[in-house]
This record gives C-alpha cells, structure tokens and sequence, in this order.
C-alpha cells in the first residue's frame, strides 16, 4: 500500500491573532509549516506529502519546501487551499495520484506530533482500519450547555462520563476511497464537521481510536506558541 499525507494548512489563524497565515509563522525559526511536513515525511510509510496551502500562499510554500532540508525519498505536491477545513482536505485528495491506497491527513496546526504516533495511525490502518484517529483522555471534565446570549451564564444540560471521552488530534487515517466517499456524501449534503473521522462516522462506518500523544497538541492560542517551542528546546537539549 502507498500512503500519502494531506497536510492543510490554508487556514488564517485568527485565535492566534493578527499576522502571517499560522502555518507560515515561525517556531524556534522555521515555519509551522515545515515542522509539520518533516513529522510526516519522517515516517518510513508515507511516500507522498501534499500540502494545502493558503490560496494565495502556494508559491511561497514551494519555495519554503525547497529551502528546508526533507528526507529524498518523499514527493510533495502544493495545492491552493478553500474557504473551509473540509474544503482543503477535498482540494488535497482531488490531488492525490491513483496509486495511493490510504491517506493521512494532518493539521500543520499540529507541528509537533512524534513519528511514533503517525507511525501507529498508519499501521492500524494497514491492519484494515478504514479509519483511525489518534486520541487522549481529557483532564477536564466536560459540561453541555444550551448556549445563551452573549456573557449571559448558560445553564448546564449534561456531563458526559469524562471517562468515556477522548480529545481527538491528526493525523488521522483513512483508506482513501472511504474518505473521497465521505467527503462526497457530507459535502453535497451541506453539512460541515470539525474533523474528517466525524464525516466517516456519517456514513455508518467504523472509526478507532489509538493512542495519541500531548505533543500532538493543536497551536491554536498565543499561549500554545510558548508550549511549542517549550518542547522544541527540551528536544534539542
Ligand atoms: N485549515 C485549512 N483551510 C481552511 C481552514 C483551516 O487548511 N480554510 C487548516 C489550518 O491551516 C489548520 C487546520 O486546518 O492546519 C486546523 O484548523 P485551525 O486550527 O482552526 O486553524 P485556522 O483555521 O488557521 O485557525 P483559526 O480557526 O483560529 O482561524
Ligand atoms: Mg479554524
């Protein structure tokens, strides 16, 4: 099997605040970006990395791919990303060649997974998963709200078994042709989802979870920036 991994990274980053596209502002000095094209490109199993770039970012990404050093025996391919999360993924898919059989994909919001974790997605889905996400328990206990106005207090609906809950990360895992059909039933139905396993379980069909890892963690905030580049210096030290 050939695996390739989808990477968007169109995105704009508000919650990060004002400035570059979040997956072209640096950690430690290098791109998001590339810190999230290495995480998949170091796994043995993936052949192909394709990233989704902000549309009007895909020369700037090419040029950023050819200045950093990535491992030889992987292809990349940059696409010009959409208006949403689940736009992107598709425009990445509708580039991905024939032969690839399962696919990846991995937000560049998520610089820092270790290859470990992407090696074990992919092995699941090799042992006939047709998809798979990584996950964690939660440290939080997790209320449902009826949500209110605005800086009103919500009242509380329910509190989910926090033990049965996992906070979900990327890469996630699929057999390509289950995931081209979910993004085709879900995107003509109108419908949005927050991640690309959601769209799956629409269709009925089983997704797992493995094992995800805390450096998996989402750079959505200000304060995430520290955390990462907290963990890049503890890496180098
Ligand atoms: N993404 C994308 N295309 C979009 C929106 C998001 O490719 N139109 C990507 C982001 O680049 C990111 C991943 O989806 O790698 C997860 O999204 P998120 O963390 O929400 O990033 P942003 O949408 O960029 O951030 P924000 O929501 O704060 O604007
Ligand atoms: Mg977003």
């Amino acid at each position: 099997p050939r695996t390739a991994a989808v990477i968007p990274a169109a995105g704009r980053g508000v919650r990060l605040g004002p400035g570059a596209p979040k997956a072209l502002r640096a950690l430690s000095g290098t791109p998001m970006l590339i810190h999230a094209v290495r995480a998949m490109a170091n796994s043995r199993a993936v052949s192909l990395v394709v990233v989704v770039a902000p549309r009007d970012g895909a020369v700037e990404v090419k040029n950023l791919l050819a200045e950093h050093a990535l491992p030889e025996r992987t292809d990349f391919l940059v696409v010009p990303g959409g208006e949403s999360r689940q736009e992107s993924v598709r425009l990445g898919l509708a580039a991905l060649p024939a032969d690839i059989t399962a696919v990846l994909v991995h937000d560049a919001a998520r610089p820092l997974v270790p290859v470990d974790t992407v090696d074990s997605v992919i092995e699941a889905v090799r042992d006939g998963a047709p998809a798979v996400v990584p996950a964690l328990p939660l440290a939080d206990t997790v209320k449902e709200v009826e949500p209110g106005e605005k800086g009103a207090p919500e009242p509380v609906v329910a509190t989910p078994e926090r033990a049965r809950l996992r906070a979900v990360q990327t890469p996630q895992g699929f057999d390509r042709a289950t995931l081209v059909r979910a993004h085709e039933t879900i995107a003509a139905s109108g419908e949005g989802a927050t991640d690309c396993a959601g769209m799956v379980e629409r269709l009925g069909v089983r997704v797992v979870v493995v094992p995800g890892h805390e450096e998996a963690f989402k750079v959505t905030r200000p304060l995430d920036l520290v955390l990462a580049e907290a963990v890049l210096a503890r890496r180098r030290a």
